[in-house]
């Protein structure tokens, strides 16, 4: 079944902890927290402070997605804060076994991300030493932007080659995903939809945002 993740980039901020009970309530997933250092990407977001806070308004696991040029330094902050999985870009680190291995020895779950021009050759070697790939399919940084339609390509790859050999991981895509988009990021072999705008941006409110999702991708 599709996993739905509501990213928080794109929420009220005056409101957030009912705009997070309201998706918790509506069947997301888990709930995603965009972390922005104005370095890695040209924006700055958040840091714990809004995990935590996010963390005190659902049950729901929550991801941190990690934009920044120094994420080993921060990855303990954000365990600390609530985290349970955390997504690291593979443009920032030369090898990223050391820190997915860290942060799986710390029992959370490892992503590995990988930017709208970054091949996705550049995951391959690491399918086994992560639980999650995220294929950007816009540039990071801001919500609101259209699906890059090329990237769907990389995704179609990272779920060909996790087949070939066995490997159960999650393919997750974030940027642009909407209720038109996501069922082709399905079928391309994404599992996992990260949604900013098409959720919290939604005309009728978050909860109706999430549920229109849910039925695109039931209904594909
Ligand atoms: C992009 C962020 C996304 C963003 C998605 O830098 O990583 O999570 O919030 O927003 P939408 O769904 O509006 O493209």
């Amino acid at each position: 079944m599709a996993v739905i993740v509501p990213s928080i980039l794109s929420a009220d901020f005056t409101r957030l902890g009912a705009q997070v009970a309201d998706v918790t309530a509506a069947g997301a997933d888990r709930i995603q927290v965009d972390v922005m250092d104005g370095h890695f990407v040209p924006n700055i977001s958040i840091g714990a402070l809004g995990i935590k806070a996010v963390r005190q308004s659902t049950q729901l696991p929550i991801e941190a997605h990690l934009m920044i040029t120094d994420p080993a330094r921060y990855v303990d902050d954000f365990l600390r804060a609530g985290a349970s999985l955390i997504i690291v870009h593979r443009e920032v680190l030369e090898d990223p076994r050391p820190l997915l291995g860290y942060i799986r020895d710390r029992h959370a779950l490892a992503g590995l991300a990988i930017n709208p021009e970054t091949p996705a050759e550049m995951l391959q070697p690491y399918l086994a030493d992560a639980d999650l790939f995220l294929v950007m399919t816009v540039h990071p940084g801001f919500g609101g932007q259209d699906l890059i339609p090329e990237t769907l390509a990389k995704v179609r790859q990272v779920r060909g080659w996790l087949t070939e050999r066995g490997l159960t991981r999650d393919v997750e895509v974030d940027g642009g995903i909407a209720a038109d988009t996501a069922p082709q990021a399905q079928a391309a072999g994404a599992n996992v939809f990260v949604a900013g705008s098409a959720v919290f941006g939604h005309a009728d409110g978050p909860a109706a945002g999430l549920r229109h999702l849910r039925a695109a991708l039931n209904n594909a």
